[in-house]
């Protein structure tokens, strides 16, 4: 008897169960039809669609507003997973997710433009905009007034006016470098296996130099000597003697964000994966066959040596975008800043009254991480829904005020009066609202060999950790970070697929 109503269960359950992901699946893929923006409301312009802005217009009630975002990705793009699409480990397509797919979800209809903001005029309120894709309508450059402005753009690569770097490495930013630094290792490997090369230059193609030993590098570095352990010298074993992965830094260690313990435990299992760390080295000039860099030798004497190289990945740091620079010379109060636009406690740019910056590119006194820019958004898309309310408990409050000055019976003029008292009350705590904390959760990083580092915050301090169960940490903290089930999805299909037939070693 127990049996057979367990079964009962189970077969209830399992049909509960497929009902409502069915229901999930179809709504999700058929929200409801949006209202259209109000032409009346403020006009707010969101730039990028990166973490600070996705996360913002995750969470923003867009019908107080007539919302425009630009930015010339179409996608929010997952970076903790991109040094995992150099090697073919993670497709790229599994860590996008097209901005149109979540704003078709939001009450009021959002307008997306994909296009650059080539500059911001504070004067006048308004964006010139200039669509940049391959194909151009006759409409490709315009411009978009605001009454409130976000500007959530990033940062580019620094290359401190190095010169070379530009013309001869590839950088870890966005999908294509991604994609370019996944063609330029497999067309090193098949170059160096051509017929009668010379062993120097085998031993050139062969050389991958990482310069900057940041998070970036260091994974990178970490997941190229992965794919060369895992299955590069499986399928070419002609390689197998001369692949080398060289990780330069021009400081004395390596992820200087993390604590002494894990500096040095990421430097010991470097030397374990054969990856060669060569700290207090700065790379001064790039050609397109070896870098330059200097480093004082045993005497205490600066030398110069030069390092050949097949493939050289360049990642150190961010640097201000044109856009915001821009913007930063037209308000007198951002002359000091230099590393992105100030703002203040919530977020304001500083000697602005209605923009905003959030992420890479403002300069709140955290560092320039997805999760700060997160965290920012989402206080922005608070702050923004507060300011809706309060603008709308005015209007009802203008019209309460005539009603109880103006209605001819008392009864009404009453009843206006105490629902005045309720919405001073309610306006008072929607306006309390505090400024922006960051609460860090900690700093987590992938070193190579199934193996990662982090630094966590707990209640009673911080916790230090690094090895392979802190990978399984890493692994399941940055699945459930992944933007949407479906991308979280694909990322366990890839790595399964990975795991069990090896990467895709062929070059598109
Ligand atoms: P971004 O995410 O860079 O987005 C900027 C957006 O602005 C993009 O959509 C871009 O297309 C758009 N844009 C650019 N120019 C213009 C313009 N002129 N007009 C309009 N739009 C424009 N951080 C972590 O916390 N954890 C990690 O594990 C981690 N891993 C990383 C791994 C890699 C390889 C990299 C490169 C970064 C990593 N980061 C990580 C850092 C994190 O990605 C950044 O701090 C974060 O992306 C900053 O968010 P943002 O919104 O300011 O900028
Ligand atoms: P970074 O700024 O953290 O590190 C760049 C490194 O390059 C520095 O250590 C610097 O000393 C070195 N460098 C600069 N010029 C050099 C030269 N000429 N020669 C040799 N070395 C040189 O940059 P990164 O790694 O790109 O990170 C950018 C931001 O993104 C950081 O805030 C980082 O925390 C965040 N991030 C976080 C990750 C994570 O949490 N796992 C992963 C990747 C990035």
């Amino acid at each position: 008897g127990v049996l057979r109503w367990l079964w009962r269960l189970t077969y209830l359950s399992a049909i509960a169960g497929t009902g409502f992901v069915g229901y999930g699946i179809y709504s999700n893929r058929n929200p409801p039809e949006q209202i259209d923006p109000d032409p009346n409301k403020k006009t707010l312009v969101v730039l990028g669609t990166g973490w600070g802005s996705v996360s913002l217009l995750k969470k923003l009630d867009t019908e107080n507003y007539n919302v425009v975002v630009i930015s010339p990705r179409n996608y929010f793009l997952f970076t903790p997973l991109l040094p995992s699409c150099t090697t073919g480990l993670i497709e790229h397509r599994s860590i996008m997710e097209p901005v149109r797919n979540f704003l078709r979800h939001k009450k009021a209809a959002v307008k997306f433009y994909e296009a650059e903001a080539t500059k911001i005029d504070y004067e006048r309120r308004v964006i010139y905009v200039n669509d940049e894709s391959e194909i151009k309508g006759e409409s490709h450059t315009t411009e978009v007034p605001f009454d409130m402005l976000v500007v959530g753009v990033g940062a580019e690569n620094a290359t401190f006016g190095i010169p070379g770097v530009r013309e001869h490495s590839c950088f870890l930013k966005e999908v294509n470098d991604a994609q370019r630094i996944r063609q330029r290792i497999m067309d090193c490997c098949e170059t160096a296996t051509f017929k009668d090369q010379s062993p120097d230059e085998v031993k050139r193609l062969l050389h991958m130099v990482v310069v900057g030993g940041g998070p970036t590098g260091v994974e990178f570095a970490g997941e190229l000597q992965d794919f060369f352990e895992n299955d590069l010298k499986k399928w070419i074993p002609d390689i197998k003697d001369n692949f080398k992965v060289t990780l330069v830094e021009a400081l004395p260690s390596v992820l200087p964000m993390f604590s002494k313990q894990l500096i040095d435990y990421t430097e010991k299992t470097f030397k374990e994966e054969t990856i060669e760390v060569r700290t207090k080295t700065m790379v001064k000039n790039v050609t397109d066959k070896y870098i330059e860099a200097e480093f004082t030798d045993a005497n205490g004497q600066k030398q110069t040596e030069k390092i050949p190289y097949g493939l050289l990945v360049w990642a150190t740091g961010n640097a201000l975008r044109p856009v915001v620079k821009d913007l930063m010379a037209q308000i007198p109060a951002q002359k000091d800043s230099r590393r992105g636009l100030a703002v203040n406690e919530y977020l304001v740019v500083k000697g602005t009254e209605n923009v905003w910056a959030v992420g890479d590119c403002a300069v709140a006194g955290y560092a320039p991480t997805g999760q700060v820019a997160a965290q920012e958004g989402a206080f922005l898309a608070r702050l923004f829904n507060q300011m809706g309310k309060t603008e709308s408990i005015d209007l009802e409050l203008k019209n309460l005020s005539a009603v109880q000055e103006t209605a001819p019976n008392k009864e009404k003029r009453d009843e206006a009066f105490a629902r005045i008292k309720d919405l001073q009350r309610r306006r008072r705590r929607v306006n309390s609202m505090g400024p922006f904390e960051y609460s860090h959760q900690g700093s987590l990083a992938y070193i190579g060999s199934e193996k990662a580092v982090a630094d966590i915050s707990w209640l009673t301090g911080n916790l230090a950790s690094g090895g392979t169960l802190t990978y399984f940490f890493w692994l399941s903290a940055y699945l459930s970070m992944c933007f949407s089930t479906r991308n979280r999805i694909l990322v366990i299909m890839d790595w399964t697929k990975a795991k069990v037939f090896g990467r895709d070693v062929s070059r598109e």
